[in-house]
């Protein structure tokens, strides 16, 4: 079966990836910053997920679990790992430390993971990388306020997908981000529009017929395709 690892795994959207590729019997790596308290993650299905440690700041981390990994095709990568601080993403509200973390979980961490994984994904089958992205990183998109950290964070976010889609054609890497929607998760709160079971479905029906010509594509949760 084939293999994905999945980071920020521990709950909400990432979780949900986690669950539903180990009902349908794949390998699952779930990365989670705290491991002692993965316990539901390490129960699903009957213990087919593997968990690591591992926080996409550090990229001590992340090599340390590539190394692990090293020979370990990883047919899916994806970079699901994020944050978002309600009101203080607001006009006058939040400081440059705050903003830099989001760059460090959003865009470096999936560089570092991208870059660290490049080469278990490349002898993988299916040869795949996912970025969570957000309609907020979309210029087009329709917002009632600034969320800057998260906005300019996750607009970078799609540039660096636009990038690697393109250096890693030639290795055969489809790479695309995706905007899940406006998901029940602890980040968007329990009256959001969208459980998180019907986001990760419709995303996963987008990944089983990803190829290579979607390479470098910004998509919804439900395979419409996004503005930029
Ligand atoms: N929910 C939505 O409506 C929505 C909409 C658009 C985009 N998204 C995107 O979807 C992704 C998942 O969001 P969610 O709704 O599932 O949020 P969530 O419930 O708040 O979960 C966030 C996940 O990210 C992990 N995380 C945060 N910082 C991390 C770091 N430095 N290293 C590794 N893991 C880290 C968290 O781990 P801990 O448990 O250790 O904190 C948790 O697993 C995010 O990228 C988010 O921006 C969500």
């Amino acid at each position: 079966m084939p293999t994905v690892l999945i980071t920020g795994a521990s709950r909400g959207i990432g979780f949900e990836f986690a669950h539903q590729y180990a009902v349908d019997g794949w390998s699952v790596h779930g990365c989670v910053r705290d491991p002692a308290q993965a316990g539901a993650l390490r129960a699903l299905s009957g213990g087919l997920v593997t968990v690591h440690k591992l926080d996409v700041t550090r990229h001590d981390q992340i090599a340390e679990v590539a190394t692990i990994l090293k020979d370990t095709p990883i047919d899916l990568l994806i970079n699901n790992a994020g944050m978002w601080i309600g009101e203080d993403e607001h006009f006058g509200r939040f400081n440059n430390e705050q903003w830099m973390e989001q760059f460090r979980v959003h865009v470096f961490g999936t560089m570092a993971m991208c870059e660290a994984f490049v080469d278990h994904v490349a002898t993988s089958e299916k040869k795949l990388m996912v970025n969570i992205s957000s309609g907020n990183g979309c210029f087009g998109w329709p917002r009632d306020t600034g969320d800057y950290p998260y906005d300019t964070s996750k607009a970078a976010l799609n540039l660096i997908t636009k990038g690697l889609s393109t250096d890693l054609r030639d290795r055969g890497i489809t790479v695309m981000c995706f905007t899940p929607g406006n998901v029940a998760t602890d980040m968007s709160g329990p009256d959001a529009d969208l459980q998180p079971g019907e986001s990760i479905t419709g995303m996963r029906r987008v990944i089983a017929h990803l190829d290579a010509s979607q390479t470098g594509s910004f998509v919804r949760y439900n395979g419409e395709i996004m503005p930029w």
